[in-house]
């Protein structure tokens, strides 16, 4: 049987990735700066009702006439539309021909969480077809090499094949752009709460969005820094220095934000609620020295760091501004980042 099913988180850049390399075909994914990410998974607290977790299952067959891949929701399973299912060979198609098979196949995904809010879903997506597919079709691919193939999907997934914290290395070729752990689960001791500010779908996605970087005259500037954020950082996160990495991830992601605002068009992914939480943060932490940190991805949505032992203080001072319970997400480092799975989603 060529059937096979994987689990996967996502992840949060404390370094961003925001540009391809344009000497590279674009199809690739190479980008302009190495990047690092904190691969997550929900600290069980039934009222946020979201777990980080996507569940994807691949069959090949000669059954299947043509490809088909569908989302599964909790009443409906909807089909990937023309551009999703185009997205989807990118990164299956390399690897059906790796395999030397055309049989078509068919996939059905769930995430079990808001798909496109800036909760980084195709992270976890494209991590997770990427290791059913290469289980599918029984290729025995290393990490490095499936976490090559997730990228052609989504940089960022390319992160997400591996748990703890994660450096994907931008490279200059299919084979070195590629991710690998830095750090194994909870040899730094960082936690999350997110602040959900919209569940819905995102205007510009970051897949489109990704493409206007190089219009922002600031873009030189976030390249060159992100290099040196992420060689400090990982320092950083190896001498368990919160403050250091808090810092910097603030900075990238401002950096990356100050891009995207002055874009050509300019993308403003913050609402109001997001500068509220950033400067309710940034508050806190000078009046009352608490150690809490933001950072935000293409989206609206705030991820306020903390130390494990104060993910209460966190919450409460989300929901004291109004946030509402359901919309706090406490998060930590996932040992795992993408796992083959026996249960099948079909
Ligand atoms: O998920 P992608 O590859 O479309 O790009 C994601 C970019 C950010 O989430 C905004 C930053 C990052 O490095 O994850």
């Amino acid at each position: 049987m060529m059937k096979a099913s994987a689990q996967t988180h996502p992840n949060i850049a404390l370094i961003k990735y925001w540009g391809r390399n344009p000497n590279f075909p674009s199809h690739l994914n190479i980008p302009t700066n190495d990047s690092i990410s904190m691969t997550k998974e929900t600290i069980h607290s039934d009222k946020s009702n979201i777990e980080l977790l996507t569940h994807t299952t691949i069959e090949f067959s000669e059954h299947y006439e043509d490809d088909e891949g569908f989302l599964k929701t909790e009443t409906d399973l909807i089909p990937f539309n023309e551009f999703q299912m185009k997205r989807i060979k990118k990164v299956v198609d390399p690897l059906r021909r790796l395999a030397q098979t055309v049989l078509k196949f068919k996939m059905v995904s769930e995430n079990k969480f808001p798909t496109a809010a800036g909760l980084a879903s195709s992270a976890s997506a494209f991590a997770a077809l990427t290791t059913a597919t290469s289980k599918a079709l029984k290729l025995d691919l290393s990490q490095k090499v499936l976490s090559t193939f997730a990228r052609l999907g989504s940089g960022s997934a390319a992160r997400s094949i591996h748990g703890g914290f994660v450096r994907w290395h931008k490279g200059d070729s299919h084979e070195t752009s590629y991710a690998e752990q830095i750090c194994a689960c909870n040899e730094f001791d960082i936690a999350a709460v997110i602040a959900v500010i919209d569940r819905g779908e995102k205007a510009v996605s970051s897949d489109v969005g990704i493409n206007y970087a190089h219009s922002s005259a600031f873009n030189p500037v976030r390249i060159t820094e992100s290099q040196k954020q992420a060689k400090k950082i990982t320092k950083a996160i190896l001498n368990d220095d919160f403050p250091t990495v808090g810092k910097i991830a603030e900075k990238s992601c401002l950096y990356m934000h100050s891009v995207m605002m002055t874009s050509e068009p300019p993308l403003f992914y913050w609402n109001p609620g997001t500068l509220s939480v950033i400067k309710s943060i940034i508050n806190k932490r000078k009046n009352e020295e608490t150690e809490f940190y933001f950072t935000v991805d293409a989206g609206p949505n705030v991820h306020c760091f903390c130390r494990m032992e104060d993910l209460d203080l966190a919450h409460t001072m989300l929901r004291d501004m109004g946030i509402p319970e359901r919309n706090l997400v406490r998060v930590r480092q996932a040992e795992q980042g993408s796992k083959v799975v026996e249960q099948h989603l079909f």
